[in-house]
């Protein structure tokens, strides 16, 4: 499998997957809410365009600077999801939401994170090319995003590296066996603990929790579950 990681948004063309990651957290929020049987999860830009949502009676899930901006009914947590069943869902948050305006052209786009890690391998075996779109924070690489991005790339069958930051992460990853532990190391792990919100990361470091796969269609991300080969 031919695999580009992308270590903070850029513009994506591909007649491939697209794999969204933002592990701290919003596809690991996206991921737990349609595990918790939200209808579907719409990203969004801007809390204003949010909001219009909530007339129609979605719930809004959402952060920014971390926390639930004001009209919103949740954070961006994926521990706050057990209210969202049978609900349409809006997110926005500051980066992993506005990562997917970066896509131009995919086939399929995805959200990936370590909750839902081996179903997404699964359905990804059938492209033979993969971008990894990293969230990334504000521009900058984001350790959990990059350190991800090499574990998906170390599942794949057939490696093969588009780019040199798919080769750096996919060595990187390698060495590491405590996913936990490096998700500490990482920068806004440490903001979300300022917070109170360091349960969330500990949370985001679970392998294989959720066995579906958020996918994306005009309405917003829609469930596929109990994927096989
Ligand atoms: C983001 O999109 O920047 C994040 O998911 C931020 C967060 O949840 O704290």
């Amino acid at each position: 499998m031919k695999i580009y990681i992308a270590p903070v948004p850029r513009p994506i063309k591909t007649e491939g997957l697209v794999i969204l990651v933002d592990i701290l957290r919003a596809t690991s929020t996206i991921t737990s809410a349609l595990a918790h049987e939200a209808i579907l999860v719409k990203p969004v830009d801007t809390i204003e365009e949010a909001l219009l949502f909530k007339e129609q009676g979605y719930l809004l899930m959402g952060e920014r600077n971390g926390l639930p901006p004001e009209g919103f009914d949740l954070g961006n947590s994926p521990r706050e999801v057990r209210s969202v069943k049978g609900h349409k869902v809006v997110i926005s948050t500051t980066n992993g939401t506005r990562a997917l305006s970066f896509i131009q052209r995919a086939k399929v786009v995805i959200a990936a994170c370590f909750l839902n890690l081996s179903a997404v391998v699964t359905f990804a075996k059938r492209f033979e090319e993969v971008f990894i779109l990293c969230a990334g924070s504000e521009g900058e690489v984001a350790l959990e995003d990059f350190f991800f991005a090499g574990k998906l790339a170390q599942n794949f069958p057939g490696f093969q590296a588009l780019n040199d930051t798919a080769l750096i992460a996919y060595d990187y990853a390698r060495h590491i066996e405590n996913i936990e532990k490096n998700l500490w190391q990482a920068h806004h792990a440490k903001a979300l603990k300022a917070l109170g919100l360091g349960d969330d990361v500990s949370l985001c470091a679970r392998v294989d929790l959720y066995p579906i796969i958020p996918i994306l269609t005009n309405d917003g991300f829609v469930p596929l579950r109990g994927h096989s080969e």
